[in-house]
């Protein structure tokens, strides 16, 4: 189980988290939505130890604030972050790897991982030798999602993948998100396509201005007045 209690994060004077609570059960898929500027990418942010936050993040029965990222991923709480941080000029394959750099050690267990995740996306395979900048949007977004497999997730933290792609690349990515959480890895997901988002998760939590102000199951908050019309439209 993956738990934030109490979390607050502070931009300079400017306080972007404000005594945030959420959990997800390990094998739920979780949902976090909110418009920009919600505070979403801070709580990825914070549990990936990229920024100081006070309050707790317990991972089981570790406590991982205060933690370096290495030791953060680790732990097996992985994060593919907004707007995918690719290394354009790179291989497909090198930036595949760089995910598994804190399993360096481990070769054998890294071909294995790598050949899944050409496995879940055959067209990484065939353009692995391709510099990750010249692929398509969606086959950059399979690369960043390719990475964080690489670092072998318990739970995974997937930042708004849906950003910038087409409507069928969308759904192809909603999918993909599904069966990587069938195939049992807990996934906490950042998303502003609500409607898709509630639709294949478990549970959601809705943030505005840095605090949590809704969570329900996802069945009902898509049946929700409020969250349709602040969020779905219609
Ligand atoms: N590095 C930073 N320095 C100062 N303020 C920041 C910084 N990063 C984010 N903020 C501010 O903190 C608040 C929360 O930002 P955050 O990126 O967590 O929101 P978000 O929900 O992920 O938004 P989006 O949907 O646009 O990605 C916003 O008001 C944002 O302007
Ligand atoms: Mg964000």
């Amino acid at each position: 189980m993956l738990t934030f209690k109490d979390l607050s994060l502070y931009y300079g004077g400017f306080r972007a988290l404000e005594g945030v609570s959420l959990h997800a059960e390990d094998g739920e898929l979780v949902v976090l939505l909110g418009a920009n500027g919600a505070g979403k990418s801070s709580v990825f942010r914070a549990a990936s130890g990229l920024h100081k936050a006070t309050g707790s993040i317990r991972f089981g029965n570790t406590e991982l604030l205060g933690m370096k990222p290495s030791q953060i991923v680790r732990q097996g709480l992985v994060q593919c972050p907004e707007g995918r941080k690719l290394f354009p000029m790179m291989s497909v394959f090198k930036n595949l790897m760089l995910g598994a750099f804190v399993h360096s050690s481990d070769s054998a267990g890294n071909k294995k991982r790598i050949d899944e995740v050409f496995e879940m996306f055959p067209i990484l395979l065939q353009k692995k030798d391709d510099p990750a900048g010249s692929l398509s949007g969606g086959q950059q977004q399979m690369v960043a999602i390719g990475r964080a497999l690489m670092g072998r997730p318990k739970a995974l933290m997937l930042d708004e993948p849906s950003l910038g792609l087409a409507p069928l690349v969308v759904k192809q990515m909603f999918e993909t998100i599904q069966r990587i959480n069938q195939a049992g890895t807990t996934v906490l997901l950042a998303e502003q396509n609500a409607y898709a988002a509630l639709k294949v998760s478990n549970r959601a939590y809705v943030m505005e201005r840095g605090r949590i102000v809704m969570e329900g199951n996802s069945q009902q908050l898509l049946g929700d007045e409020r969250i349709r019309k602040a969020y779905i439209g219609g």
